[in-house]
């Protein structure tokens, strides 16, 4: 399937709608339905937000891409970068192959890659992960920042995507999802000081906050890390 409608995705708010209805119906049954649901919580307006921030060219890392619904879109969006979506799920990085191919995104990969165990051996231009820190112990978290910050090229940006501690009453919303998503998990929230905290630690600057508000009530909180030239 050939999509002009992808390549022009840059190009306008139509396209990327349509761009969107393209990548959901790429996924079949109950997969379909969450990509519905995850791109409602994870809606155009966030999207563009993070795509702004990224490099247009260059290798952009999708850390704990599951689905592969975001890389996707990312690497529609941006034609001339190769976007690479690490998971530890090889089931869910099956699916986001086989959407990519369904849709000829060509310049999307996906490689299984348990992150607590991850060393980046590549130099990487971008790199953004949307809630899956909070999935990861603290000490593995601290330390992929840091590997990562190792391996940005100098002006790169990490875009970090997760979950704030407040207001308290979200935190709670959010965590009964993760627990009904990920049953056997155990979740590890930190507020948004902590997280501007260890960025800093691992050599990020400047670092900024950006909480994306919602009508849904997730305390989402957005942090746009730059490794100084
Ligand atoms: C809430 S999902 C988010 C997926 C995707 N970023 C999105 O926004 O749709 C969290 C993802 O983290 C992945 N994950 C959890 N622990 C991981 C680990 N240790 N290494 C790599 N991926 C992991 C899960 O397989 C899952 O796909």
């Amino acid at each position: 399937m050939k999509l002009s409608i992808i390549e022009n995705a840059h190009d306008n708010q139509n396209a990327k709608r349509k761009l969107r209805a393209q990548i959901i119906a790429a996924y079949s049954g109950i997969i379909r339905a969450y990509a519905f649901v995850r791109f409602k919580i994870i809606h155009l307006r966030f999207l563009e937000e993070i795509e702004q921030y990224l490099p247009d060219g260059g290798t952009i890392l999708d850390l704990g891409c599951g689905f592969g619904l975001f890389s996707l879109y990312m690497a529609a969006c941006k034609p001339n970068a190769r976007v690479i979506g690490l998971d530890i799920d090889a089931r869910r990085l099956q699916i986001a192959r086989d959407a990519a191919a369904k849709l000829d995104i060509r310049n999307a990969s996906f490689v299984q890659q348990d992150l607590r165990a991850w060393r980046p051996d590549q130099t990487i231009a971008g790199a953004y992960a949307l809630d899956i820190f909070h999935h990861l112990p603290v000490e593995n978290g601290n330390r992929i920042l840091v590997d990562l910050f190792a391996r940005l090229e100098s002006g790169g940006r990490f875009l970090l995507k997760d979950i704030d501690t407040q207001p308290r009453a979200m935190l709670w919303f959010t965590y009964v999802l993760d627990a009904l998503m990920s049953p056997r998990d155990d979740f590890y929230y930190r507020s948004a000081g902590a997280w501007q905290r260890q960025l800093a630690a691992s050599g990020f600057a400047p670092i900024f906050v950006h909480d994306l508000w919602d009508i849904l009530p997730y305390p989402h909180i957005l942090l746009i890390c730059d490794k100084p030239r």
